[in-house]
């Protein structure tokens, strides 16, 4: 089958010449407020729910596949999934939820339908036998991606030496609560990072946190820091800060590393060092948005993902996980305004599931997260009817060396809900 386009295409017209160039560009933002991506080249219309003769066969052949297979496969769907996949998914959530619906699946396959840290991790958490297969293996998260676990353990001495703390790895049990007056750096890895960092984190006496759990995680991190110790917080520098503001942290006790040059400023007082990382469709969602979301809504609510900028946060009136966003939706009464500053799929899904309510992306020139949109359903098909022959496509094996103190990070990361 060859490769899927995903996006319907129009030939561009001249962008050189700036009169046209203006008129597209307002035609273009009065679109996007209909949740449309309007590129040169593409246009995504994420609120049409029409499917073309072909999308209607590959979604009839999925359906017909998946049923041959029964209860051995499970399907599992993130919220930022595009509506094609979200229809064939047993369970869509938030990265937390999935995580746990892996872990307690008997299935003898799961068939994961977001991007490869999260497979990754159900890899972690199913037995030997169980396998974990994504319809494309290409489908990354750009932040995982911003920090390496070469550039973790190169900067580690360093940061250790220069905040004057000691690495739990050397306690006979490196996770155990701390005295108060040791001072131990105590890693923290977002669920939106390799298994080989998961593994660093683990052996470190450190966890993973996802943004439904991150405060009760750094509680948890600080209790095993001791008073003068500290949390390394990686990859997503937004998430730290904002948790940690939410606890009552001064931002200048939150430096940020930056890898390879350091700290923005001492770690003296240092009570989290942020890692230079950042969510690239999440950075876009702006305070001044909100104003202007305010201006046409005076009644209006603002909810947000906790990898927003401080600055949007602060100006929301809510942020949350996908799964807490979705939850905070269904909760508006029929007729509420509501903006959104999360990814567009998962928005327009919102805005069709409720048209009671007037529901709208934050950003005028909308989000899609480039990677999720990437697992297309004729590759959830290909990877179900090679399923169905015998094979094992596309599947995501963790390799032992990194799965022991991977599972120690996750399991303890599943034990801290809030
Ligand atoms: P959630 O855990 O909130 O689903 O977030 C995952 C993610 O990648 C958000 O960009
Ligand atoms: Fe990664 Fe951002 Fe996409 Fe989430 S939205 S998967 S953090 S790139």
């Amino acid at each position: 089958m060859s490769a899927p386009e995903g996006t319907t295409v129009h030939s561009g017209g001249n962008w050189a010449a700036s009169a046209a160039h203006r008129l597209k560009r307002k035609r273009r933002v009065g679109a996007l407020r209909k949740m449309a991506t309007t590129l040169p080249m593409c246009v995504v219309d994420y609120m049409d729910t029409t499917k073309s003769p072909e999308e209607e066969d590959i979604a009839a052949a999925i359906r017909a596949v998946r049923g041959r297979l029964g209860d051995k496969v499970l399907i599992l769907g993130h919220h930022y999934q595009r509506d094609g996949i979200v229809e064939h998914a047993d369970y869509i959530g938030d990265s937390f939820m999935l995580s746990q619906k892996a872990a307690d699946s008997e299935a003898t396959t799961i068939v994961f339908c977001g991007v490869h840290f999260m497979a990754e991790s159900a890899d972690v958490l199913t037995h030997d036998k169980q396998a974990v297969l994504m319809p494309t293996l290409r489908a990354g998260c750009s932040m995982a991606d911003m920090a390496t676990l070469e550039e973790v353990e190169r900067d580690w001495p360093t940061m250790l030496e220069r905040g004057g703390w000691s690495d739990p790895a050397l306690r006979a049990d490196p996770s155990a609560p701390a005295d108060a007056n040791d001072a131990f750096l105590v890693p923290v890895t977002y669920m939106n990072s390799s298994a080989a960092l998961k593994d660093f984190v683990g052996r470190h006496g450190g966890v993973v946190c996802t943004s439904s759990n991150a405060r009760g995680v750094l509680e948890w991190a600080f209790e095993r820091a001791g008073e003068r110790g500290a949390v390394l917080f990686f990859p997503d520098q937004h998430l730290g800060r904002n948790t940690g503001l939410k606890m009552g942290l001064e931002e200048d006790r939150m430096p940020v590393w930056i890898p390879a040059m350091g700290a923005s400023s001492g770690l003296d007082d240092a009570r989290i060092v942020l890692w230079h990382g950042f969510c690239s469709v999440h950075k876009r969602f702006t305070a001044e948005q909100i104003s202007e979301f305010r201006t046409r809504h005076p009644e209006g609510v603002v909810v947000v993902h906790p990898e927003c900028p401080r600055a949007t946060v602060e100006a929301a009136d809510a942020d949350g996980s996908t799964e807490y966003i979705k939850r905070f939706i269904d909760a508006q009464p029929p007729g509420s305004s509501i903006a959104v500053g999360t990814e567009i799929n998962m928005v327009a899904r919102m805005a069709k599931e409720h048209p009671d309510k007037h529901i709208e992306c934050l950003d005028a020139e909308v989000c899609p997260c480039s990677t999720m949109y990437m697992i297309h359903p004729a590759y959830l098909l290909d990877v179900l009817e090679r399923l169905e022959a015998g094979e094992l496509p596309n599947q995501v094996v963790v390799p032992a060396s990194v799965q022991e103190g991977a599972l120690l990070a996750l399991e303890r990361m599943l034990s801290i809900i809030e």
